[in-house]
């Protein structure tokens, strides 16, 4: 399947066909293999890109830096304190200074209206490389790794996403599940589903592509039969640490666990997380959680990240290759 992307911003996959997420699914796993055989065709030669990161990042920036080495293009990274933005210098303005210099700009920050702010004023295409409402790269990652692991069409295949389903990952794997027509399951307490008008939108969306949206705070009702358990962190990025104890509160039964897996009754179920991931108190913030409330696993459990179930590396391999296709489609 062919599609045309060139030139398009990526700020939320709600903004995508679901032919156009198909269509980037395919070139990511034709970059994949071209990779691991050693042919790919370098089809960025002479484009610039620059990074944006106003929040940390391991795997979206090498994912975004290695896959425009890998097709011969270049990368400058930016950030706060490195840089006039934000303090000295308007992301408006930076971002008209930005659009003169480099072919596209990858941006992870706050809230979904600085990326479209962003996207306004510079007429190159903007990638939305996490905000507090949607991660977009994510989930053609986990997407991918689905199909992957799940050896059936996306449609075929059902999810069961624990924890905080109101910030970026719960709202954008509804997104994504719903595009492509999954069995699609937020497992959280009621205050922490995603808004009511996305699901509403959803739920729209879900008539035309088949999708079955599920929303369920009893996970033991949730996880029945899914392919899938996929879990984040409880506390994200820019949230107040002050959160920590209710969302412990309201999140412990959410907790992926040997015997949450086992409760799918589907012996293939595997575990997905985006990363990163308090499975231990091996961290400095993991090792302050686990002082102050004495867990030292938190959203899973050690066990089951380490398990043959998780399949999270190769989750976290596949954000180069659907990263590199996003970059290759809207720019080559
Ligand atoms: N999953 C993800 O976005 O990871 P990073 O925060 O390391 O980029
Ligand atoms: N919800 C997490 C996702 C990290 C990839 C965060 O925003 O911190």
């Amino acid at each position: 399947m062919s599609y045309n992307l060139r030139n398009r911003s990526l700020l939320a996959l709600k903004d995508y066909e679901p032919d156009a997420i198909r269509f980037l699914l395919d070139l990511a796993v034709e970059l994949k293999r071209s990779k691991a055989v050693g042919n790919e065709i370098p089809r960025l030669k002479g484009k610039n890109i620059a990074l944006i990161f106003e929040k940390p990042s391991t795997r979206t920036r090498c994912a975004f830096e290695v896959a425009m080495h890998d097709q011969g293009g270049h990368v400058t990274c930016l950030d706060a304190g490195s840089s006039q933005l934000g303090h000295k210098e308007s992301l408006k303005d930076t971002a008209r200074v930005l659009a003169r210099f480099y072919d596209g700009i990858e941006y992870r920050g706050f809230h979904q209206t600085i990326v479209e702010e962003l996207a306004r004023y510079a007429n190159v295409p903007i990638w939305n490389g996490l905000t507090d409402e949607a991660h977009p790269t994510q989930i053609l990652a986990d997407l991918m790794t689905m199909q992957e692991f799940g050896e059936k069409p996306l449609h075929q295949l059902s999810f069961c996403y624990l924890g905080d389903a109101s910030f970026n990952m719960g709202r954008s794997l509804l997104v994504g599940g719903t595009q492509m027509g999954m069995d699609v399951r937020l497992c959280s307490p009621a205050s922490l589903q995603p808004p009511a008008e996305l699901v509403t939108e959803m739920r729209a969306l879900a008539r035309k592509t088949g999708a079955r949206i599920t929303l369920e705070s009893d996970p033991l009702k949730a996880v029945v039969g899914a392919d899938f358990l996929y879990t984040d962190v409880w506390v994200s990025m820019g949230e107040d640490d002050s959160v920590w104890q209710q969302r412990i509160d309201q999140l412990m039964p959410y907790q992926v666990t040997t015997a949450l897996m086992q409760a799918t009754g589907n012996p293939r179920t595997r575990f997905m997380h985006c990363l990163p991931a308090m499975h231990s108190a091996d961290t400095e913030i993991g090792r302050q959680v686990q002082e102050k409330y004495g867990l030292s696993e938190i959203e899973v459990t050690d066990e089951v990240f380490e398990s043959d179930a998780s399949v999270v590396f190769t989750q976290a391999e596949n954000r180069l290759h659907t990263i590199k296709a996003v970059l290759v489609a809207t720019l080559a």
